[in-house]
């Protein structure tokens, strides 16, 4: 019979990396606390309006890589709705800020998130179709102090603190300002002037962009349409004196905190809502990410809530990459010796089972890592398996049963010794330590 396997573009994740995924998500858990971030979780699917009206319509995301459908009613009285897997989570944050009424608190709302989305992508390394976020948002009524530079860098010095606790070397923050809503209009508006006489010669897309959202020419991969993309009018030169001062702000800021960074004027982001600031921090060639070099990206979206009807709520946040922070990692790390365990249990006959269980279950109450073999093993099997798995292995005979005297052999050093039962735990424990 043909064997079902897992769908193209999502994947299994096995022992032992999802120890490194748990090891990653307890880092970001404890750094997000330090910063005051308290945890959101939102449905996996939402309202396809909320996407297209956040994202924007006509993103990549929006127009070609949404997971959608047409959730059908189940009485005749209900009507049908169109629904799509969620494939960032910012929008439904903010949805969730504005259908919780979290502006009444009139504080600031500082919230992550850790999960899967997805996105209709050609699959490759570091690209898949469901893709884990670490995720976080800072958002607020203005006076809570939203929309101050200094949530940027703050922002910017928790992701710089979180990668380098992480362990991750190389990185390399890009930044730009695609400045305020009033802005981006202007730049627009310059954008599809310097486009009409030279937009015939761009591929279909493009074409249709230079009409309904010059923006997202910028994002194109289309060889082609590169020339004239490099000579187009740069956001830089749009960014009216509030954008100017708030950058500036921004990266004396970072100055201040010993964040390293370089402004990249072409980074746009390919998502409508985002104003002002907006970042990327890229590990180096060779760091296991292949052409997918971009680790985690984000930005501010001062006009986000009102676009999804909301009140006024100046924000900023970005998405890490999970697959690719794993990934980052695995490359980077030293090829280290997987984590062993602290004892291998091995019964004499089936008969001790019910006995070497039981030693197991007071060791691993101590917080000791155990594993048991079986009485059905022949000794030879017992050896070959605790040779595998751990450094040391205990016998459990009759003899040492009977006497509280258990054997313990230590493979690395060739030694066994008897040690009383009592003091098991605590001879393993000392061993982890000094050994
Ligand atoms: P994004 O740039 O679309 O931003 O995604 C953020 C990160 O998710 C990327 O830098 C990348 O590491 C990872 N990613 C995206 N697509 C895939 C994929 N197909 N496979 C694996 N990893 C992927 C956002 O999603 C925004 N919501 C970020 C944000 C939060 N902006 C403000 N707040």
């Amino acid at each position: 019979m043909a064997i079902i396997k897992a769908v193209r573009g999502t994947r299994d994740l096995l022992p032992p990396e999802t120890e490194l995924w748990n090891r990653v998500e307890a880092t970001a858990r404890s750094v997000f606390a330090r910063y005051g971030f308290g945890e959101i979780r939102t449905p996996l699917f939402e309202a396809t309006e909320l996407f297209a009206r956040g994202v924007g319509e006509e993103t990549d995301i929006v127009s070609k890589e949404m997971y959608t459908w047409e959730d059908r009613g189940r009485a005749e009285s209900d009507k049908g709705q169109s629904l799509t897997l969620r494939p960032e989570n910012t929008a439904g944050v903010v949805r969730a800020y504005i259908e919780h009424h979290l502006a009444d608190s009139g504080m600031l709302q500082k919230l992550f998130y850790i999960g899967p989305q997805f996105r209709r992508e050609r699959p490759q390394r570091g690209r898949y179709r469901q893709f884990w976020q670490i995720g976080a948002e800072v958002l607020g009524p203005q006076f809570s102090g939203s929309d101050s530079a200094l949530r940027d860098a703050e922002v910017l010095e928790m992701l710089a603190t979180l990668l380098n606790e992480l362990g991750i070397k190389g990185w390399r923050l890009a930044l730009n300002s695609v400045g305020s809503t009033d802005d981006r209009q202007r730049y627009s508006a310059a954008l599809r002037e310097a486009l009409q006489p030279v937009k015939h010669k761009m591929c279909e897309d493009n074409q249709r962009r230079a009409e309904t959202n010059p923006l997202r020419v910028l994002d194109s991969k289309e060889p082609n349409d590169q020339e004239i993309i490099d000579a187009l009018p740069k956001i830089g030169d749009f960014l009216g004196e509030d954008s100017r001062a708030h950058f500036e702000q921004v990266k004396a800021a970072l100055d201040a905190c010993g964040v390293p960074y370089t402004v990249d004027p072409r980074l746009v982001r390919g998502l409508d809502y985002y104003t002002r600031t907006t970042f990327e921090f890229t590990v180096p060639d060779g760091s296991g990410l292949g052409t997918q070099n971009a680790l985690l990206g984000g930005g501010r979206y001062d006009g986000l809530s009102e676009m999804l009807g909301g009140p006024k709520a100046p924000g900023i946040g970005f998405a890490i990459g999970e697959d690719r922070l794993i990934l980052t990692l695995l490359a980077q790390l030293e090829a280290k010796e997987p984590a062993r365990l602290d004892a291998f249990v091995a019964p004499m006959g089936v008969a001790q089972n019910p006995a070497a269980l039981k030693l197991a279950q007071e060791l691993r109450a101590a917080g000791l890592r155990i594993e048991v073999g079986d009485g059905a093993f022949r000794l030879r099997k017992s050896f070959e398996t605790a040779d595998k798995l751990a450094d040391k292995m205990i016998i459990v005979g009759e003899d040492e049963v009977n006497s509280g005297l258990f054997t313990v052999k230590t493979f690395s050093k060739g030694e066994q010794e008897k040690i009383p039962r009592a003091e098991l735990a605590e001879a393993l424990s000392f061993k982890k330590v000094s050994s």
